[in-house]
């Protein structure tokens, strides 16, 4: 299983001070050469944290894989044209959440998605959505298009007892599976840590996790480099 980390926290910490340090910049070449297969940044409606700035900045330093994470906006298709990650995830934003709080409402934006997704794909940008791991969310993703799901995994992190843990470990792999099925790639990512991520090494549909807090947090303390290494060697 591979690694894509998310450096949107060493934005916000730059930003807490309005200083020009740490540079997102510097961590995602770091992860890279510590291993890690992918840079994952989302650029906010409210620009909290990555600024349009760090993702010029990003698309000409990444040399694995940009993913840009991004509300399915008109201005975020223009910005994703403009860039060319190697692809873009849409995620439902709302403008309080601290984090992302749910899957893509597939089914609710079905007609956009559809029109949103080929304009975008046709720049050679692949599209991947953010969903609930549940069966009618990753239907409707395969029949909008999506080369890629993104499987929510918050829910997962959020459950205390070893058996709620069971379940929704048994829910996302049941998805990742039809997923397969329908064509689709299969990521998984949300609220992953040092800890949790362990199960995830068995189902072998998931090709990677999408991590930021956990990973930004541990490189606080160890350095970016240590944090990816000992990421990786969890999940190898
Ligand atoms: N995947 C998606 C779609 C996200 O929105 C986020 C949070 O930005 C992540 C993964 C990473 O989540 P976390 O920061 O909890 O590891």
């Amino acid at each position: 299983m591979q690694l894509a980390v998310n450096i949107d926290h060493i934005a916000t910490l730059r930003n807490a001070r309005n200083e020009r340090q740490p540079d997102p910049v510097a961590a995602a070449l770091i992860a890279e050469l510590a291993g890690a297969s992918g840079i994952v940044c989302h650029l906010r409606e409210d620009r909290r944290h990555i600024q349009d700035r760090d993702l010029e900045r990003l698309r000409e330093a990444v040399t694995t894989k940009l993913d840009l994470e991004m509300a399915m906006t008109e201005e975020m298709q223009q910005i994703a044209i403009r860039t060319k990650p190697e692809l873009i995830t849409l995620v439902p934003e709302k403008r309080r959440e601290l984090t992302t709080e749910g899957g893509f409402d597939v089914a609710g934006h079905y007609r956009k998605l559809v029109e949103y997704i080929r304009p975008v794909q046709d720049h050679g940008i692949e599209v991947s959505l953010f969903i609930e791991p549940e069966k009618e969310a990753v239907d409707l993703a395969a029949k909008a298009g999506a080369d890629i799901v993104e499987l929510h995994t918050g829910p997962y992190s959020l459950k205390q007892s070893v058996g709620d843990r069971k379940a929704e470990i048994l829910r996302i792999q049941s998805a990742a599976r039809f997923a397969r099925e329908q064509g689709l790639r299969v990521v998984a990512g949300h609220g992953l840590d040092y800890d949790n991520v362990i199960p995830f090494r068995t189902i072998e549909e998931i090709e990677e996790v999408s991590i930021g807090h956990a990973l930004i947090a541990r490189a606080a303390l160890t350095g970016m480099d240590t944090a990816v290494r000992d990421m990786l060697h969890l999940i190898r």
